[in-house]
């Protein structure tokens, strides 16, 4: 049954870098798993912690957060700030026992369609060796 199970990943991709580099492989036909959902965002410093977090609790097996490489933010340091978070927010998911492997950051241009394959690659790669998430995710129970 596990052999069958596909995680699915939330990426939070910044429009002006990742997003255009997702649309550069989708028309130059380069391939990437599928398992991915994407969600386009102003720009990686957009992505609260807090997005990530609510990913992984409603049932998402990863997140990957995209944006311009250092340098190249469309609002100058935008990526730096999400890099400084996202450090800290590695830190704390480890800390309360989720592999941080489950949350991927990456720095993709609009010209890097091929690269944006890679990381997705990587990223399902990273998430399937780990199996599904369960640590975060809502559990209702009914009591009768
Ligand atoms: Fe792309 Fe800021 S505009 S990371």
């Amino acid at each position: 049954m596990k052999n069958n199970w596909e995680p699915k990943i939330v990426a939070f991709l910044c429009h002006w870098c990742s997003y255009a580099g997702a649309d550069l492989a989708g028309i130059s036909r380069i391939q990437y798993p599928p398992n991915i959902r994407v969600i386009r965002v102003p720009c990686s410093g957009a992505v609260n912690p807090l997005y990530i977090l609510k990913a992984l609790r409603e049932g998402a097996d990863g997140v990957l957060v995209s944006g311009c490489h250092p340098g190249d933010c469309h609002y100058l340091s935008g990526n730096y700030f999400a890099r400084r978070k996202f450090f800290i927010l590695h830190e704390l998911l480890q800390w309360v026992g989720i592999e941080k492997d489950r949350v991927q950051f990456s720095w993709v241009s609009a010209s890097e369609g091929q690269k944006f394959s890679q990381v997705v690659e990587e990223t399902v790669e990273k998430v399937k060796k780990l199996g599904p998430a369960k640590k975060l995710v809502k559990e209702f129970t009914f009591h009768v």
